[in-house]
């Protein structure tokens, strides 16, 4: 039905003939003739349509807003005044020969030129992808996907298909559940990730696997989260972990010379501990150059409490948070970045605002100053760094609740002194501490399958709390992009984990007992990494919602407005399925 794309005829095909098929993107009536900017997937092309083609002349007046028409005409250059450099059709236009309405279209539901609520969006989802912004996401989601298809091609992996129907994969998240019709009062759940999979494939001798695959993870969304999700999904037999992320890490570098002609450089590496303790984050973004100062060595002896209390308790903290310019906050944004740190358990938020640094004790103005020793705020300010017109803001209390708290303060106050730095900060952190404690027993802070670094099953035993995994997440510009690990890949390790997670040997051998049945049988060293697509694609085109970049997102209540899914089911299917629904759906 075409000749062309809109978007690709040039000033190459001046005087040719050709056949388009599109969009009315826009119509504008000059003096007797009719311009219409003409929209496919590949962009826009301006055709005229001048009286003296008569016969199609009336069929040009009666076309509105995302017609659907195919039409034939003469390439010719614009007039020189009119010749629009940004555009690639922008030296040329259509003489228009031939016209025909392919489908009409109702008065649009969605304005393209104003801001429409993105409920109204998602409701139309399918107009909303006609617009130039949108498509172009999409289309570049799409060259991500077959880059990656081609670089893990290129270096032997396998694509695998893995289950949709299974068992639950433990990622922490819910699982979505689906009834089994044959097997009365039981249920699938759908993957949150191929993760037992894929290592069942090491154990089937495949060696490298990929799949760039859907996850269902029923959990509590935010701007970086969807319900369903897409994941490069990668594992590999006998491979250590730097090599994982060697791969892995040129996988990325690539995506990104390819299609945003970045170079990303080598990324560093840093362990757990170290983010923590210079950015309070697992996810540290370098963009932001603020670091948090460990200042608890300068304070066990004094006589402020507030400070002095957690300076002597080894899992506490006491650091410091310089914001350069920070001595413009008002006792108003103060209190404000004070009831900002509540909400990560901080009981306070104490401050010391440098206004005339050679000015010593007198240049200084802080609620605490009289409570601190002079030489103790001179290591403060020289280990901070501080300069005249900064403020230190400082968080006294156990080391976690320090860390997210001056973390959180970290990224807010980056962005209010707008401090973030232009550019791509990608890293690794390895290092992870295997469990966390949780309710009184350990949960696993990866998933439960990843191995501990350097001890036997029973020194695991013993000191669960110190033991380090052999896990890896890549971030970049403070967000988590992918994560993987070396896994476990002996039954009696396997075990111990589980017993350590408080899952007994019975549930052990219900949930899981394919999995440790399947260690017995010579089973490959592995480890492996999944990446999260989508909210790869959304840092790469800059997009600050993932909803941006998948053509068909749930809402924030992980409904679909366009579907209107979840829906009520049929009672005669859920009589099948064995089903007696007690809650009233809600309107
Ligand atoms: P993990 O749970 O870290 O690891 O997931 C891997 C990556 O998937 C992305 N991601 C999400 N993206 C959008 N919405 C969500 N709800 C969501 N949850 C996770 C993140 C994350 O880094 N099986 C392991 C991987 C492995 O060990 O190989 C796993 O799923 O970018
Ligand atoms: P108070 O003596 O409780 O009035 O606190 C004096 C100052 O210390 C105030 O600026 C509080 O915000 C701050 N503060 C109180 N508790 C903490 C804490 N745990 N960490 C940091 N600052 C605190």
């Amino acid at each position: 039905m075409r000749s062309h794309y809109c978007g690709q005829v040039t000033e190459n095909s001046l005087g040719q003939h050709v056949t388009l098929a599109g969009w009315v993107h826009k119509r504008r009536d000059l003096g007797g003739l009719i311009f219409v900017d003409m929209r496919d997937r590949t962009g826009l092309v301006q055709v005229v349509f001048d009286p003296e083609h008569a016969a199609i002349f009336d069929t040009a007046n009666a076309l509105r807003q995302e017609f659907c028409i195919q039409l034939r005409g003469e390439v010719r250059a614009r007039p020189d005044g009119q010749i629009n450099e940004r555009m690639t059709t922008g030296k040329i236009e259509i003489l228009a020969t031939e016209l025909t309405i392919l489908s009409k279209a109702a008065p649009l539901p969605i304005d393209f030129n104003n801001q429409v609520s993105e409920e109204q969006r998602l409701r139309f989802r399918y107009l909303d992808l006609r617009r130039p912004e949108m498509n172009e996401k999409i289309v570049f989601r799409a060259k991500v996907a077959s880059a990656v298809r081609r670089f893990l091609d290129n270096e032997g992996f396998l694509d695998i298909e893995t289950p949709m129907l299974t068992r639950a994969t433990p990622e922490g998240a819910r699982d979505y559940l689906v009834p089994s019709r044959t097997h009365e009062g039981k249920f699938f759940a759908l993957p949150q990730s191929p993760q037992l999979f894929k290592q069942l494939l090491m154990m089937s001798g495949f060696d490298r696997y990929y799949q760039i695959v859907k996850c269902f993870r029923d959990e509590d969304l935010r701007a970086d989260r969807q319900p369903e999700f897409t994941q490069i999904d990668i594992e590999t037999s006998f491979m250590s972990a730097q090599e994982v992320r060697d791969t892995t890490e040129r996988l990325i570098r690539g995506l990104f010379t390819e299609l945003l002609s970045v170079d990303l450089g080598s990324f560093p590496v840093m362990s757990y501990a170290e983010a923590m303790r210079l950015y309070g984050s697992d996810k540290p973004d370098l963009r932001n150059p603020m670091q948090l100062v460990d200042v608890a060595d300068l304070l066990t002896d004094i006589e402020f409490k507030v400070f002095a209390g957690p300076a002597n308790d080894p899992n506490s903290r006491v650091a410091a948070l310089r914001i350069p310019g920070g001595a413009s906050l008002s006792r108003k944004q103060i209190d404000d970045y004070t009831d900002y740190v509540k909400v990560y358990g901080a009981k306070g938020l104490a401050w010391l605002k440098v206004n005339d640094k050679d000015a010593g004790m007198d240049g200084l103005q802080s609620p605490v100053l009289k409570f601190l020793p002079e030489a103790a705020v001179t290591e403060i300010l020289a280990r901070t760094g501080a300069e005249t017109g900064d403020i230190l803001l400082f968080g006294a209390d156990t080391a976690t609740v320090v860390s997210e708290a001056l973390g959180a303060l970290r990224l807010k106050a980056g962005k209010d002194f707008d401090l973030i730095e232009d550019s791509w900060k990608p890293l690794w952190v390895v290092d992870f501490p295997m469990f966390e404690e949780h309710e009184g027993g350990y949960a696993a802070i990866h998933h439960p399958f990843t191995a501990p670094v350097g001890v036997t099953a029973e020194e695991l035993k013993a000191n669960p709390a110190a033991a380090i995994s052999d896990a890896y997440d890549m971030i970049l510009n403070g967000c988590e992009v992918g994560g993987g690990s070396v896994r476990i890949y002996n039954a009696e390790m396997q075990s111990t984990v589980f017993e350590i997670l408080g899952i007994d040997a019975d549930e052990a051998k219900e949930k899981f007992g394919f999995l440790l049945e399947a260690l017995k049988y010579g089973t490959p060293p592995h480890a492996g990494l999944a990446f999260g697509l989508d909210r790869l694609v959304m840092l790469m085109v800059g997009a600050s919602s993932i909803r941006e970049v998948i053509a068909f997102p749930k809402t924030t209540t992980a409904a679909c407005v366009l579907t209107d899914a979840p829906g009520i089911a049929n009672p005669d299917a859920l009589a099948e399925l064995h089903i007696t629904v007690n809650a009233k759906p809600d309107a």
